[in-house]
């Protein structure tokens, strides 16, 4: 049977030269780059390599690139970094409603700690309500965060409007980035975007699993979460993992130069499968932005009167691996919040299913993937709705 993987938002199959590069720094690089000698100066070699290239991407200074374990220890460091360095200052925090769980579970517990959080709310295709984030910032603001693309629905904020909205509503309130879904994919400019901290995974776009980043501004400071030998520059301890920072330098360069192109392919696959899927299947519905907005790579849709779990399966079944709702929260029996922030009634909440797009998709696997769905969405309402869904 053939396998056809439509999860690249969950998580990217490495390039092969980014699976080069982790085994040859591996067996080469294995020096500790903190070694005075020359094999930590060869490892120590890389991470300046892939921070200088990362500092070009982001357009920021390699010395505010720090490197941690995946997106969600670089939004917890963030967050609970800058929290613990001015909580003295200001005490209110403010985020969105459509938030990586890394991000709002984080919030959750500095409630508990005192902080004062505001959510803002999102409209039906997952926008920011920017009057009602400029309403909340005051002189008490301490932090504003917001990820750039929404991992469930592929909505992208307007990271510019907001990062200069929030600088002139408060120029002391810091303004912190998820860019998981949107680094490699779009191009950021921390400077223009007046973003003090940034967030990166290097598994969403080739690269190796459990590398990330946190681009963090030289004047902005926050406190370590993990303590010990004083590596990048005390903030996070710990030796670095070389040889996946060897393999996400890989993916940058790839990403960067083929950004525009890989870009246009996945928006090619998103209008194919969604065309196919809303005329030929009946009682369907895009969750989030248009199919010509949002994220190239992420489409979303909601299939009436089937449990997405249910179609996730029958669709495995087939050979196709797809994702209901966000891949790092669906194995928990939850409702997705993102579905509830866009507001769907409760009988659409449990039934979407994310399509996410990645270099290897065709449009002849899509094709394949529209005729089983047809078959299967056909054969599961028939058995759950007594056919009254023809
Ligand atoms: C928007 C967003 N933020 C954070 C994360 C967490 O990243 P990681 O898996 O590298 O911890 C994800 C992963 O799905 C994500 O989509």
């Amino acid at each position: 049977m053939k396998e056809i993987y439509l999860d690249y938002a969950a998580t990217t199959r490495p390039l092969q030269e980014v699976a080069e590069a982790v085994a040859v720094s591996m067996i080469n690089t294995y020096g500790n780059p903190s070694s005075l000698h020359k094999k930590g100066v060869e490892a120590e070699t890389i991470l300046k390599e892939t921070s200088d290239k990362l500092s070009k991407m982001l357009g920021c200074l390699a010395d505010e690139i720090i490197y941690t374990s995946g997106g969600t220890e670089s939004n917890n460091m963030a967050i609970l970094g800058l929290c613990a360095a001015y909580k003295r200052r200001a005490h209110k925090l403010i985020t969105s409603s459509v938030e990586h769980p890394s991000v709002l579970e984080t919030f959750k517990y500095l409630q508990t700690q005192g902080f004062e959080v505001c959510i803002i709310g999102v409209d039906k295709e997952g926008m920011l309500d920017l009057e009602a984030l400029q309403k909340a910032i005051d002189k008490e603001t301490l932090l504003v965060s917001i990820m750039h693309v929404n991992n469930e629905i592929g909505t992208v904020q307007d990271i510019e409007r907001i990062g200069g909205l929030i600088k002139q509503k408060n120029k002391d309130t810091f303004f912190h980035v998820d860019a998981v879904q949107s680094f490699g994919k779009a191009p950021i400019s921390v400077k223009k975007c007046n973003i003090d901290l940034l967030s990166i995974s290097a598994h969403k776009f080739y690269g190796p699993r459990g590398v990330g980043v946190l681009y963090k501004n030289k004047d902005v400071r926050i406190n370590p979460l993990i303590y010990g030998g004083g590596q990048q520059k005390g903030i996070r301890a710990g030796t670095e993992n070389v040889p996946g920072i060897a393999g996400m330098l890989k993916a940058c360069n790839y990403a960067d130069q083929n950004m525009e192109r890989l870009n246009a392919h996945y928006r090619t696959c998103k209008m194919y499968l969604s065309d196919s899927v809303l005329e030929h299947i009946p009682d369907t519905f895009i969750n989030g932005p248009d199919k010509s907005k949002g994220a190239p790579h992420i489409l979303n849709i909601g299939f009436r009167g089937i449990k997405s779990e249910v179609l996730l399966h029958a669709l495995e079944s087939k050979g196709i691996y797809v994702s209901s709702g966000s891949a790092c929260s669906s194995n928990k029996k939850v409702k997705s919040t993102v579905l509830s922030a866009i507001g769907n009634k409760k009988e659409d909440l449990d039934n979407a299913i994310r399509f996410s797009f990645g270099m290897d998709t065709s449009l002849e696997e899509l094709s394949y993937v529209a005729d089983k769905l047809e078959e299967q969405v056909m054969l599961l309402r028939k058995y759950t709705l007594g056919g009254r869904h023809k």
